[in-house]
C-alpha cells in the first residue's frame, strides 16, 4: 500500500479487467487482515473477562490448530486430487474447486490421522487460482503439489480411482494404495467422465460404500471435499456409517439405513464439531 487506503499494483501488461480483479483481491486481503485483528482483539477481551471470572481461557484458533497438529500421527495414507479438468470448468467452478480443496486441507489439519494429500496434474487456471486466492498454500503441511498427472506420479498397481459409477465397493483403506479423487466441479454436466477416463487408461477404481451404510435421497455423486472428509472420518473412526452421517450434508437427505439399528446420533463429538454442513452444493 502506498498511502492510506491506496492500493499499489503492478499495472504493466495487465488488461483493465485484470487490474480491477487484482485491486479487488488486494482490497479483500487488506479487509481480511483487518478482520483478523478485530477477531484477535475480541478474543483478548473475552479471555480477559473469563480470567477475571476465574474461568479457563480459550487459545486462538491458530494456536488450537497448532496444538492439534502436534498430536497428529505422521501420514501413512495417500489421497490424491486429480487436477486435470480445468478445460471443462469455468472460472466460477475453478474458484469453487479451490475452495473445496481448502476444505480438504482444513480437514487434514484437524485430523488425528492426516493423509498425505497430493494435487496432481496441477497447472493452468487452478494453479493461478491457488496463487492468487490462497495465501501461504505453498507452506501447507503434508501436501504435495505436482504438475505431472497421477498416472506419471504413481505406480499403476497402487492407484484406485474413486468414482460413484464404479461397481467395486471400497471397504477398507489400504496404505499401499493411493486413492484418487477427480478435482472436478461440473454440476453433473459430464456424468462419469473421470470414471471413464480412469477405466480407459486401465486404472483400478472403486466407489464409496454409501448405499451399504446410509440412505440418500439424492444422487450419490459427492463433492471433492465431501469425499475427502468421508475418507478422513473413516480413517479415524473405522466406521463408514458414522463417517457418512458426519460428512454428507443433510440437504442431500442422508439418513441411517433402515436395516441398521441405531439411534442415529454420532458419539464422536471430536469429529462432529468440525464437520461443516454448509459445504458446497456444487458436485
Ligand atoms: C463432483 S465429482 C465429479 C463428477 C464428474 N461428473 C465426473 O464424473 O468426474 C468429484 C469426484 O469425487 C469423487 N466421487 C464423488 N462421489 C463419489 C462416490 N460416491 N464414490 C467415489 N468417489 C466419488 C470422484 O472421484 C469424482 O471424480
Amino acid at each position: 500500500m502506498t498511502e492510506a487506503g491506496a492500493v499499489s499494483i503492478d499495472v504493466v501488461s495487465l488488461s483493465k479487467r485484470q487490474i480491477k480483479k487484482r485491486k479487488k483481491e488486494e482490497q479483500w486481503r487488506l479487509k481480511k487482515d483487518e478482520l483478523r485483528s478485530t477477531r484477535k482483539e475480541r478474543l483478548r477481551e473475552r479471555n480477559a473477562k473469563r480470567k477475571a471470572e476465574g474461568k479457563a481461557t480459550k487459545g486462538s484458533t491458530r494456536k488450537r490448530l497448532k496444538r492439534m497438529e502436534t498430536d497428529q500421527l505422521p501420514p501413512t495414507q495417500r489421497v490424491a486430487i486429480d487436477m486435470r479438468f480445468d478445460h471443462l470448468m469455468n472460472d466460477k467452478d475453478i474458484k469453487n474447486l479451490i475452495r473445496q480443496i481448502e476444505r480438504c486441507y482444513a480437514c487434514n489439519r484437524r485430523s488425528k490421522k492426516p493423509f498425505h494429500m497430493l494435487l496432481t496434474g496441477l497447472s493452468g487456471k487452478s494453479l493461478e487460482r491457488l496463487e492468487e486466492g490462497v495465501e501461504g498454500y505453498r507452506n501447507w503441511k503434508n501436501v504435495t503439489f505436482e504438475r505431472r498427472g497421477y498416472g506419471e506420479v504413481f505406480e499403476k498397481e497402487s492407484v484406485v480411482y474413486l468414482a460413484a459409477e464404479s461397481d467395486n465397493v471400497l471397504a477398507e483403506l489400504d496404505s499401499s494404495k493411493v486413492y484418487v479423487i477427480g478435482g472436478f466441479v461440473d454440476h453433473n454436466h459430464h456424468k462419469g467422465l473421470s470414471f471413464s477416463q480412469a477405466v480407459a487408461a486401465g486404472f483400478s477404481h472403486a466407489r464409496l460404500p454409501i448405499s451399504e451404510h446410509v440412505k440418500l435421497n439424492s444422487r450419490k455423486v459427492l463433492t471433492v471435499n465431501h469425499v475427502y472428509e468421508a475418507l478422513a472420518a473413516f480413517a479415524e473412526t473405522g466406521d463408514w456409517r458414522e463417517s457418512f452421517l458426519l460428512t454428507i450434508p443433510h440437504r442431500k437427505g442422508v439418513e441411517t439405513h433402515p436395516s441398521v439399528h441405531t439411534d442415529g446420533h454420532s458419539t464422536n463429538t471430536d469429529i462432529d464439531s468440525r464437520v461443516s454442513d454448509k459445504a458446497e452444493s456444487n458436485a
